[in-house]
């Protein structure tokens, strides 16, 4: 009788619970989160009575299923049955209020919604059906081992799939060792992969660091299908609308935004991000330092200042030494029968830096058979010179007409050579051009003209030429931040 009556009470919790679960969507009060954290340690208690009861009727209870068990009074199983019924109804109407509150994957959710419920009604059922009745079925081994199986199969996937909507679907894989991953066939393990950065100017600070940083921490939770707190961070945009409480970044102020200020809380704290697990503090200053530096959704890493607190970050991202320039040029590879033929010629031929594709070549030392009319055999590696060095040599202004084939100039030695105005007039529109040594040449204030259109200009060397101090003045003015040096101050005059 008494079980009969456990087993009504059983049937309301039940009429309860579909109710709740079918007037969804209307459970917003504060009261509905309380109750919904609820269900976070409630689910545990059905999952493991129930998974007990299932061990139970698998190995020990069928042998006495042959003998009536008596009516009034529950096995040590039943207990556990009751016990998984009862707090499976409680859990699963803690889950539905809290399904309504949070935001989760919506697919998953359902799923793990109805799964949850259809998981109470089962445990109710086997309940009723093997204690609860007045007079006990008399059950096979065969169907007794099949129910609990069965229940035991929902209790898994349901536990699953609720696993899965609160901690991503790599919850059990992430920390798993690659040769694991291998023979599980997983996806490689998540690393943050920068995109390889050639060109300062061209990264943008954004997409390259910011983005895939929280994509790493942050979206399995923060995306646009699965916004949790309201917050999607899987793009610029989600990640300027906000969460439920309001903007969490603040440009400039990183101290002011929650998106920082959630970060560092101590691991622990109910509003500490992630909930699980800290991120590394050079990635927080990371963030810091992007959201501080105006946090621009488009700006560059050329364009942004790098103070210490990031550059170690930055460099081991392989983003510190940033070419920029000539240097980020993608360039084939010198023609190596040109820079033979150079090399014959007497020019020393050199890369700048080990497989460099730029090139460094000085005629400074050539032999005495060197001649101006051997600079046209440069002209095959014309874009692949950096740095040339004519010190020296019998280079005249009609030879230098092979220096307007060579955009990339950045260093240019004339000094103590034949050139004059007529032949800078070649160098005219290289724009790369930062340092040049005119000393011991013809060279007056006409020529330095065409020095003063160079954008990257930062030091001239002018001494025993023709340019006046009103010519050089003129170049400074150009150029204020560039040294042009007329006067030689260390040289002493005995
Ligand atoms: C395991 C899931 C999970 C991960 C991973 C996670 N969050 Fe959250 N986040 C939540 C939940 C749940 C909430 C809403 C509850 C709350 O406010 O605490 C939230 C809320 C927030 C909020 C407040 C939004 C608002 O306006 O209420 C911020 C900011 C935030 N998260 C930032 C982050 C950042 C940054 C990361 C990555 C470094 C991150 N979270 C990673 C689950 C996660």
């Amino acid at each position: 009788m008494a079980l009969t009556r456990t087993s009504v009470g059983l049937s309301v919790g039940l009429v309860v619970l579909v109710a709740v679960a079918l007037t969804r969507g209307s459970h917003d009060s504060t009261f509905a989160p309380m109750v919904g954290r609820g269900h976070a340690v409630l689910v545990h208690l059905p999952i493991g009575a129930l998974l007990a009861s299932a061990v139970f009727d698998w190995f020990v209870a069928p042998e006495r299923t042959a003998r009536a068990a008596d009516a009034s009074r529950l096995s040590a199983a039943g207990v556990l049955r009751l016990l998984g019924a009862w707090s499976a109804i409680a859990a699963a109407i803690a889950g539905v209020l809290l399904a309504d509150w949070g935001s989760y994957a919506p697919e998953t959710l359902r799923w793990h919604r109805w799964l949850g419920v259809l998981t109470a009604v089962a445990a109710v059922a086997w309940f009723v059906v093997r204690d609860g009745l007045q007079r006990p079925l008399s059950h096979s081994i065969v169907t007794v081992r099949s129910g609990a199986a069965a229940l035991s199969g929902m209790l898994v996937l349901s536990g699953h799939l609720g696993g899965t909507l609160v901690r991503g679907d790599d919850y059990l894989t992430r920390y798993m060792p690659q040769s694991l991953r291998d023979v599980a066939r997983l996806p490689d393990a998540e690393r943050l992969t920068h995109r390889r950065v050639v060109n300062a100017a061209e990264t943008p600070v954004f997409d390259s660091i910011v983005q895939p940083l929280l994509t790493q921490r942050c979206a399995s939770c923060h995306n646009a299908e699965r916004k949790l707190g309201g917050l999607d961070l899987t793009s610029a945009d989600g990640m300027f609308d906000g969460g439920r409480e309001g903007k969490v970044v603040v440009p400039g102020r990183s101290d002011e935004s929650e998106l920082i200020l959630r970060l560092e809380l101590p691991p622990g704290h109910l509003d500490a991000m992630p909930p699980d697990r800290a991120i590394p503090a050079s990635e927080i200053a990371l963030l810091r330092w992007w959201i501080d530096q105006g946090a621009s959704a488009t700006v560059s890493l050329a364009d942004i200042a790098r103070p210490s607190s990031v550059r170690r970050t930055l460099a081991a991202y392989g983003l510190e030494d940033v070419p920029s320039g000539v240097y980020a040029l993608t360039l084939p590879e010198p023609d190596t029968a040109a820079m033979s033929a150079a090399s014959r010629a007497g020019f020393m031929v050199q890369r700048v830096a080990g497989r460099s594709a730029l090139l460094r070549v000085d005629a400074s030392n050539a032999p005495a058979s060197w001649s101006a009319g051997s600079l046209a055999l440069l002209r095959p590696l014309a874009q692949h010179i950096i740095d040339l060095s004519l010190a020296r040599t019998s280079s005249d202004d009609a030879s230098l007409a092979v220096l307007a084939e060579m955009p990339n100039l950045t260093h240019v030695q004339l000094a103590h050579t034949g050139v004059s105005d007529a032949g800078l007039a070649h160098l005219r529109e290289l724009r790369q051009v930062e340092v040049i040594n005119l000393v011991g040449t013809a060279v007056s204030d006409a020529g330095l003209r065409v020095l003063e259109t160079m954008p990257r200009l930062r030091a001239v060397y002018l001494w025993e030429t023709e340019a006046t101090a009103d010519g050089v003045a003129r170049l400074r003015r150009a150029h204020p931040r560039a040294r042009v040096v007329r006067e030689t101050a260390t040289l002493v005059t005995p």
